[in-house]
């Protein structure tokens, strides 16, 4: 019984945490005008490819962008200035699930 009740407990408090990629979907629409809708890059903005990328890396760029000390993005700052650390988890669920 106490067993099954810390299941339940760890399995619902892995959820609340859980990246959202229906929210990540949402905030990308954002981001479609440089890199795709489709996730491919859009050349004439110089924007990469970025659909299939894996999570963690797609997160530590956009971190990494934010605060602009190791890599600076200054094009793509106004767009993501105003990300929370789990809007951008949420983006990197619904990207790196793009093919
Ligand atoms: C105004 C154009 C523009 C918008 C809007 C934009 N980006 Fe970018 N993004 C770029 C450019 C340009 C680069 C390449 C920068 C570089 O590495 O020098 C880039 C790079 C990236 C990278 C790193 C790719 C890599 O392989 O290192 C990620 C991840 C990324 N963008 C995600 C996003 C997300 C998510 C959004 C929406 C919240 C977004 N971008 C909105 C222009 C944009």
């Amino acid at each position: 019984m106490l067993t099954t009740l810390a299941l339940v407990l760890s399995v619902l408090s892995f959820n609340a945490q859980a990246a959202d990629a229906a929210k990540g979907q949402e905030l990308y629409k954002a981001c479609i005008q440089c890199h795709g809708a489709d996730g491919m890059g859009v050349v004439e903005q110089e924007a990469p490819k970025i659909a299939g990328q894996f999570d963690w890396y797609i997160i530590s760029s956009i971190k990494q962008f934010k605060a602009g000390v190791e890599r600076k993005n200054p094009k793509m700052l106004p767009y993501i200035q105003g990300l929370s650390n789990s809007d951008i988890e949420d983006l990197a669920a619904y990207i790196s699930a793009m093919k």
